[in-house]
């Protein structure tokens, strides 16, 4: 999956990937002090386009922000080492993973803040939940663990160490025999998925949460919100419970990674009549179309890589 032989940007310099290693006692490893990002570029007729770049980027100064993190590089700089490091991979289309954690200096819990290694890795990622799961939807299940909450973590950073939530999340899911997790939030309502945000269509109307169900704020559900509603679907942002996704009609996940995949089953129940999806389908199609430069309305969402 990863270039082996390919290139990334690390502390400001293009190097081969084999040589980007860390030390073992570097902070960012024992504590999960990091933050990240996860991108995707698009092959379009104008060459791969960067889907929402800036938002990306802000997100990562902002994730930076809330841990008080001092970042060695501008956004500027982070952006053209973005654009550097695909050009130099020659990929058409792919993920981008810049990462900042706190580097190798001390290992009491206190971080050096001043010590962050920042880090943009790039390489080809197709399907995240796998090649069908576009098409054919997944089967999802609502995991015992909870999606932490605000007065533990700050839910708008995306870092490292909060990351073991949905990873523990996942896990079970997976080890029981299911695609993702959903994870409700400290009220017992949905939150999200180990890595997506969630909406349901009723009665051709579309639902998501808000931004205080303890959910990241996507990026992706930001489009899809907007997209939806240019597209003249009725749009909901309020308190989704177990209960409405058990009768929604239909639900889908969205994230960078899993672009806009139908939810089939929720603990081997179907949504829905378990085979179509319209509207998610229509929203699909229509996000596809949007990242790959095809629907010149929202090409200022894209950052192209010549
Ligand atoms: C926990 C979580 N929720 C939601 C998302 C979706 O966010 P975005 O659409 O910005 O990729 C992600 C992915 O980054 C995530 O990790």
């Amino acid at each position: 999956m990863f270039p082996e032989n390919g290139k990334i940007w690390s502390n400001g310099r293009i190097i081969p990937w084999q040589e980007a290693q860390v030390h073992v006692m570097t902070h960012g490893l024992h504590y999960g002090s990091g933050i990240f990002e996860g991108i995707r570029a698009y092959a379009s007729d104008h060459g791969p386009m960067i889907f929402r770049l800036d938002d990306h980027l802000h997100r990562f100064f902002d994730s930076a922000k809330v841990y008080r993190f001092k970042m060695p590089y501008s956004f500027d700089e982070l952006k053209a080492g973005v654009l550097e490091v695909i050009r130099q991979n020659g990929f058409k289309d792919c993920y981008i993973r810049p990462i900042a954690f706190v580097g190798y200096s001390r290992l009491g819990v206190y971080p050096d803040r001043e010590n962050i290694e920042v880090h943009i890795g790039v390489w080809p990622w197709g399907a995240y939940l796998g090649a069908e799961s576009l098409e054919k939807g997944v089967r999802v299940t609502i995991t015992s663990w909870k999606k932490f909450h605000s007065q533990m973590f700050p839910v708008m950073a995306k870092a490292t160490g909060q990351y073991l939530n949905s990873m523990l999340a996942v896990m079970d899911a997976k080890d029981r025999g299911f695609d993702e997790a959903l994870l409700l939030n400290e009220h017992g309502d949905l939150a999200e998925g180990s890595g997506e945000n969630i909406f349901l269509v009723k009665d051709g109307k579309i639902y998501t949460n808000p931004i205080n169900a303890s959910i990241l704020a996507g990026i992706t559900r930001d489009t899809i919100l907007k997209v939806a509603s240019d597209l003249g679907y009725e749009v909901h942002i309020g308190a989704l419970t177990v209960g409405q996704i058990l009768t929604a009609d239909e639900a889908f996940f969205t994230g960078t990674a899993v672009e806009v995949t139908p939810i089939r089953e929720v603990d081997l129940r179907p949504v829905g009549d378990g085979q179509n999806y319209p509207i998610t389908r229509h929203l699909q199609k229509t996000y596809f179309k949007i990242v790959k430069g095809k629907e010149p309305h929202y090409k200022h969402w894209l950052t192209p890589v010549y």
